[in-house]
C-alpha cells in the first residue's frame, strides 16, 4: 500500500492519522483492468507523482514473472517528492538490462509538454510503437503522454490510461456508505450473476443498481465508492443491455469489451447475464 497525505483527503488522512506498525486492514482484492494482459510484453510506463502506485505494481510484476523489458518515465516535482525513488534505484540496479528508470523533474524541466514527450518517445524509445504503454498521473499529464504516443505513431490499443477520481462524499460517513432498498415498484428485469464461483438468478428491478440488488439479496458483492469512481465493483456483461448514469473511469475500449460499473449499472433490457 502507498499512501501520500492530501490537504481534504479522506483516506490519506485517516490512514496516517489511525495506522500504525501492526494493525491489520481487511482490503478488497486487487480489481480494475489497469494490468497487463501479458507480462512478458515490452513495456513503456508512465508516472506522475503517486501515479506511482499502480504502476510500480506493474514494474515489479513484469520483472519478477516477467520476461520483457520495462522503461519507465517517473515525472515529479522535485527529488525530493520522488516516490519509491530507493527501490527504484535497487530494481534498476537488480535488472539492470531489463529495467530503465527516467526521472522528468519539473524543477528542472518544468511541465511535460506534448512536443517534449513526443520527441522524447521517438529519440529514447525508438521502437516503442511496439511496447505496451501504461500511464498513472494527473489528468493534464496523462492527455500529454497519450496524445505523445499517439503522435509517435503508437497503436490507441497499447496505451491504457488509469483514470482516477476523488470522491464526493465522505467513505466514512455510514450514509454514504448504506445501500438502497426500496426500489421495488414491480417493474424488473431477470438477471443472473456469476460472483466467486456461484451462479444467482435475481430481479433486477429498474430503478435499482446491481450493486443495490446484491447486497439486498445478501450476495457478498464487491463495491467500494458506489459514486462509479473506483472500480472495485466493475463487472462483464455478457448478455443484455444496461444504462450507466458515470462511467468516466472506464474507457471506450472497456466498455467495447461489455465491462460495466455494478454500482451505476440499471437494466435496460428484459434479460441479463453479468459476470464478476
Ligand atoms: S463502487 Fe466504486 S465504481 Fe462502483
Amino acid at each position: 500500500m502507498t499512501v501520500k497525505r492530501t490537504v481534504g483527503g479522506y483516506g490519506s488522512n485517516w490512514l496516517c492519522d489511525n495506522i500504525t506498525v501492526g494493525d491489520t486492514i481487511e482490503v478488497l482484492p486487487p480489481s480494475g483492468v489497469f494490468t497487463p494482459a501479458d507480462l512478458d510484453a515490452d513495456f513503456l510506463l508512465w508516472a506522475a507523482g503517486s501515479g506511482i502506485t499502480p504502476i510500480m505494481s506493474i514494474v515489479k510484476s513484469v520483472l519478477s514473472a516477467g520476461t520483457g523489458r520495462v522503461v519507465l518515465c517517473y515525472a515529479n516535482r522535485d527529488e525530493r517528492s520522488v516516490i519509491f525513488a530507493e527501490e527504484l534505484r535497487d530494481l534498476a540496479a537488480g535488472y539492470a538490462g531489463r529495467l530503465t528508470v527516467l526521472h522528468w523533474l519539473e524543477s528542472i524541466r518544468g511541465l511535460p509538454t506534448p512536443a517534449q514527450m513526443s520527441g522524447f518517445t521517438r529519440t529514447v524509445f525508438p521502437g516503442s510503437a511496439g511496447f505496451d504503454s501504461f500511464i498513472c498521473g494527473p489528468a493534464p499529464f496523462m492527455a500529454v503522454i497519450k496524445d505523445a504516443l499517439t503522435e509517435a505513431g503508437v497503436p490507441p490499443a497499447r496505451v491504457h490510461l488509469e483514470v482516477f477520481r476523488s470522491l464526493s462524499g465522505d467513505p466514512f460517513d455510514d450514509d454514504n456508505l448504506s445501500v438502497t432498498t426500496d426500489f421495488d415498484d414491480g417493474d424488473a428485469a431477470a438477471v443472473r450473476v456469476d460472483l466467486d464461483g456461484t451462479s444467482h438468478q435475481l430481479r433486477w428491478p429498474r430503478r435499482a443498481t446491481l450493486v443495490d440488488v446484491l447486497v439486498a439479496a445478501g450476495v457478498d458483492v464487491p463495491y467500494s465508492c458506489k459514486e462509479g469512481q473506483c472500480g472495485s465493483c466493475a463487472a462483464r456483461l455478457v448478455h443484455g443491455e444496461v444504462d450507466m448514469a458515470s462511467c468516466e473511469i472506464l474507457e471506450p475500449e472497456d466498455l467495447t469489451d461489455g465491462l460495466i460499473l455494478g454500482c451505476q449499472a440499471r437494466p435496460v433490457s428484459d434479460d441479463l447475464h453479468i459476470e464478476f
